[in-house]
């Protein structure tokens, strides 16, 4: 029996997906969702429903009695991850887990890195799933694709790319194709007590991305490098809050340092086929003018 947590959430949701397009079992596939509500879609394709919170330890674990398989998805809320994954490790422990998959994330520094308020959550995970003594297998996800439109802003095709990322590369990799290995996982044996880089192999700067959007829209969309400092004003100036301004320039101070610059060939032995390009994945979104 497999349970995917996250699953009114873009990764858990296409998760969950594939399992049932690869002909696992609705019958024996659970869904932990934190608002019923939310969890139409998912009863209308027979999935089980199992309500839980992360901040809940006892729900938790009554949620994940039976099962054998479990794919953590990592907590959005970035106040409380760390807390909220070591309140699901704990419950699946005690609850009998067998296999235990968590979205990790990938990353060159462990201490000191410019998201290292994202990182630590992900670290202390990692930490306590080893600690645990359970099967896992940890999945240390690329940055997203999906994320390019928000760091980019809605007018990017007009304004170019403003973003002080300098001219490093980084694996950006599509979503899906994240959700499709996690799926592959939970479904094959083989697995067991694995770390993998799941990052696609393909890298790229925002020059490069700026030259990948002027091809497929046929419009001239530039990159500038920009200064941290000014970066922020351009945020500030549009009503970002502080936080947020913070939070966002992070990301591309951490793909200028190099943290995203490196992979290797795991998320395409776990698909079984090449991953998205960069360029088909932006066509998604992005159309000729
Ligand atoms: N590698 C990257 O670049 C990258 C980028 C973004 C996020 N991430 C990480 O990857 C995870 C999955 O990404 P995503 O795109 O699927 O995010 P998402 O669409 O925001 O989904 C997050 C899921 O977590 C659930 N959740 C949040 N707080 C919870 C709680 N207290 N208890 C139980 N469930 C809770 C949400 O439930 P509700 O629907 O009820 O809110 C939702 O189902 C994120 O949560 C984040 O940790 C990675």
């Amino acid at each position: 029996m497999i349970l995917v947590t996250g699953s009114t959430g873009h990764f858990g949701k296409a998760t969950i997906d594939f399992l049932v397009k690869k002909g696992y079992p609705v019958s024996q596939l659970n869904a932990l969702v934190r608002d019923e509500a939310k969890a139409e879609d998912l009863k209308s394709q027979g999935v089980q429903i199992r309500v839980g919170d992360y901040s809940n330890p006892a729900l938790l674990n009554t949620a994940f009695t039976g099962v054998d398989k479990l794919l953590l998805v990592s907590s959005s809320d970035l106040n409380n991850r760390t807390q909220h994954h070591i309140n699901a490790i704990k419950a699946a422990k005690q609850a009998g887990v067998k296999h235990i998959v968590y979205t990790s994330f990938q990353r060159k520094n462990e201490v000191n890195s410019p998201i290292q308020m994202i990182a630590q959550a992900h670290l202390d995970a990692e930490k306590e799933i080893l600690a645990s003594g359970m099967t896992y297998t940890i999945l240390q996800n690329g940055l997203y694709a999906d994320g390019l439109p928000m760091f980019m802003g809605e007018n990017v095709l007009e304004t170019g790319i403003f973003l002080p990322a300098g001219t490093t590369k980084a694996a950006l990799t599509v979503r899906a194709d994240m959700a499709e290995a996690a799926a592959n996982v939970l479904l094959e044996d083989g697995h067991e007590n694995a770390i993998y880089l799941t990052a696609t192999t393909e890298k790229n700067s925002y020059a490069d991305v700026a030259n990948i959007l002027s091809e497929i829209t046929g419009k001239s969309v530039t990159y500038t490098d920009a200064p941290l400092e000014a970066y922020k004003e351009v945020l500030k100036n549009a009503g970002v809050p502080e936080f947020f301004a913070g939070f966002l320039a992070s990301f591309s101070e951490a793909i200028k340092q190099g943290e995203f610059d490196f992979s290797n060939g795991d998320l395409e032995k776990l698909l079984h086929h090449k991953p998205t390009t960069l360029k088909d994945f932006l066509k998604t979104v992005y159309k000729p003018s």
